[in-house]
């Protein structure tokens, strides 16, 4: 990416600060067990403002006439880097990413009390990470002790992630660009899954053919924990055991999307485990591929955030409804939530770093209207677990299809459709196995 998008980003910030100064720390490293840790993750604010994916890290704003963007980092270190590798150290981290100063973290605490001190407001993402809090709370006493030298402490904490919120909502060229490629190689990663599926595999030989597609494709790492549901394991909406061998006549419900350079894809698709859909299976899937449609044609500017949810919800409720699942009236299954029982879950959230990404979905109480730039899920499900009150050939089948959608000035782009959607494409592509 351009570093340049990250400097103007962090402009951005500082004009909609006005005053005051902001921290914006990286993520911890975090421990899996004795000195194993897990694989690092950088936090999206401040990836989004820097660019900078190390570790012991944080990014300080000071807004005003002469604003100043200030990057902490960890010093070069020639004995660390034998075992872990290359560090930029600030003199270096100052250059490649274009701060105005950079200084080992070592020094944070000391500096920031000498910046804190004047400051009117403190833009921080106050309860986010304890050990920060802690931090930020010593730094303001310490420039409190000082009152009596003349140092004032900022008045007030503001959260920066409102501000940073409605920045990353609306996607930029660079950000696009890069859930496409992560859109890509999820969408190969389910035909790849598609094609290995087979009666008698294990779950987890899906998950690693997901994982070996998204990693030869120069993906970093699975956006979320893989869901691979065979048969009634996709009535669990949470399923990540992905433990158990596929059986002919069963469904397999995936949901696996990949992080390509801090930007997620999320794709769910469900298909047969033989390859051919049951009418009983192809029933259950054609109500929610059209409950998908409906939540799509409602995709475009000015529609509110809901508008596609209560149009997937309509859908399905008469689904249930003619599949006996339910009994009354459309309007009375809708209202009473009476199809909760079957699709439990909503039909979408916001995606982008984070796989359920930040911005607000609702402003003064009422759902926000969609604008250009924002990407979205579309995800409606259906989850029908074995009860007396079912019909018996519908137990157990779990469907749910998910794809990646951005809107446009004209409706929506789906970033996912490489993925087989129709029963006929899925069928086909299955049908090439060996
Ligand atoms: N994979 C997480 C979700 O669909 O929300
Ligand atoms: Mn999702
Ligand atoms: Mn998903």
């Amino acid at each position: 990416m351009d570093i340049q998008v990250f400097t103007d980003r962090r402009a951005r910030l500082l004009k909609a600060m006005g005053r005051g100064i902001a921290v914006i720390p990286t993520a911890p490293e975090r421990v899996r067990n004795r000195d194993s840790h897990y694989p690092y993750r950088h936090d999206s604010y401040f990836y989004y403002l820097s660019g900078f994916a190390e570790p012991e890290a944080c990014v300080v704003l000071v807004a005003g006439d002469a604003p100043r963007s200030l990057l902490f980092c960890r010093e070069k270190d020639a004995e660390r880097e034998v075992w872990d590798g290359f560090r930029h150290g600030p003199a270096a981290a100052r250059e490649a990413f274009r701060f105005d100063e950079a200084f080992p973290i070592g020094s944070l605490d000391a500096i920031l009390a000498e910046l804190l001190a004047g400051q009117p407001v403190l833009h921080y993402s106050m309860g986010h990470d304890t050990d920060w809090d802690d931090r930020l709370v010593a730094a303001l006493n310490s420039v409190r002790a000082n009152v009596r030298n003349g140092a004032r402490a900022p008045a007030e904490i503001r959260d920066v992630r409102v501000e940073l919120d409605e920045m990353r909502l609306i996607k930029d060229a660079y950000e696009i660009a890069d859930m496409r490629r992560a859109a890509a190689i999820s969408a190969a990663a389910h035909c790849r899954a598609m094609r290995a599926a087979a009666p008698g595999r294990f779950e987890y030989e899906i998950e690693a053919e997901l994982m070996h597609e998204f990693r030869r494709c120069g993906a970093q790492a699975p956006a979320y924990a893989p869901i691979v549901a065979g048969g009634a394991n996709a009535c669990i909406l949470h399923y990540v055991g992905n433990s158990q061998s596929l059986r002919d006549g069963d469904l397999l419900l995936i949901d696996a999307g990949c992080e390509v350079d801090s930007y997620a894809a999320d794709i769910t698709r469900t298909f047969p485990v033989n390859g051919k859909f049951s009418p009983a299976q192809r029933d259950v899937y054609e109500l929610v591929l059209a409950a998908q449609r409906a939540a799509i044609a409602e995709i475009a500017p000015g529609k509110p955030w809901d508008a596609p949810h209560e149009a997937a919800v309509r859908v399905l409720a008469q689904g249930m409804l003619d599949l006996k699942l339910l009994s009354g009236s459309l309007d009375g299954v809708v209202e009473s939530g009476a199809y909760r029982r079957f699709y439990m879950h909503r039909t979408g959230h916001w995606l982008g770093m984070d796989v359920h990404d930040a911005g607000e979905y609702k402003i003064g109480g009422a759902w926000r209207p969609l604008t250009p730039g924002m990407t979205l899920t579309v995800e409606p499900g259906c989850y029908i677990r074995a009860a007396a009150d079912v019909p018996r050939a519908l137990w157990n089948i779990g469907v749910r299809i998910e794809d990646n959608a951005l809107v446009t000035t004209g409706g929506c782009e789906i970033l996912t459709d490489a993925a087989p959607i129709s029963i006929d494409d899925i069928e086909a592509l299955m049908a090439q196995r060996g």
